[in-house]
């Protein structure tokens, strides 16, 4: 069972997790206004991946005897200078996502919630990856011909 405080929080992450869906599809499109099919296509992968992640919270808030209650979703950027800068956002989102779910577990210690830490390390896990694959994108941006690396990013499959 939730705690009220530990609930809104899931319920705020849910929200954020949607928010990180919502940014990535604004980067779908602006990548393929830019003609990068290759980062577009990563991209969407990605709007996915946030889906399943607002998903995940939103069953366990259900299957701890919570409610889940859906608020406004802030409207995301839409223009980026570069490709580059695009990534570069995705990376710092990340890195605030993380902070995020930091809170979270920290918030689940003070309420003495042992469930939902186990719950959450599954996030804290995922979002070494989310940095790792952003930042790594950033650098092969920075260090190759923007035709070759969005190829590459094309072949991105979903995981
Ligand atoms: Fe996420
Ligand atoms: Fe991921």
């Amino acid at each position: 069972m939730l705690g009220k405080r530990m609930e809104d929080a899931l319920n705020g992450q849910v929200v954020a997790e949607l928010y990180s869906a919502y940014l990535y599809l604004s980067m779908v499109a602006y990548f393929e206004s830019a003609n990068c099919p290759g980062a577009a296509g990563w991209m969407r992968a990605q709007v996915q991946e946030e889906f399943v992640h607002a998903m995940k919270l939103f069953d366990f808030v259900n299957e701890q005897g919570g409610r889940v209650i859906l608020t406004v979703i802030d409207a995301p950027p839409s223009e980026w200078e570069s490709p580059l800068a695009a990534f570069e956002a995705a990376y710092k989102h990340e890195q605030k996502v993380t902070g995020l779910i930091g809170e979270l577990v920290e918030i689940a210690k003070q309420e003495n919630d042992g469930v939902t830490v186990d719950f959450l390390q599954w996030f804290v896990n995922e979002q070494v990856e989310e940095e790792e694959s952003t930042s790594e994108v950033v650098e092969k941006l920075k260090g190759g011909e923007l035709s070759d690396v969005d190829k590459q990013l094309g072949q991105r499959a979903l995981k």
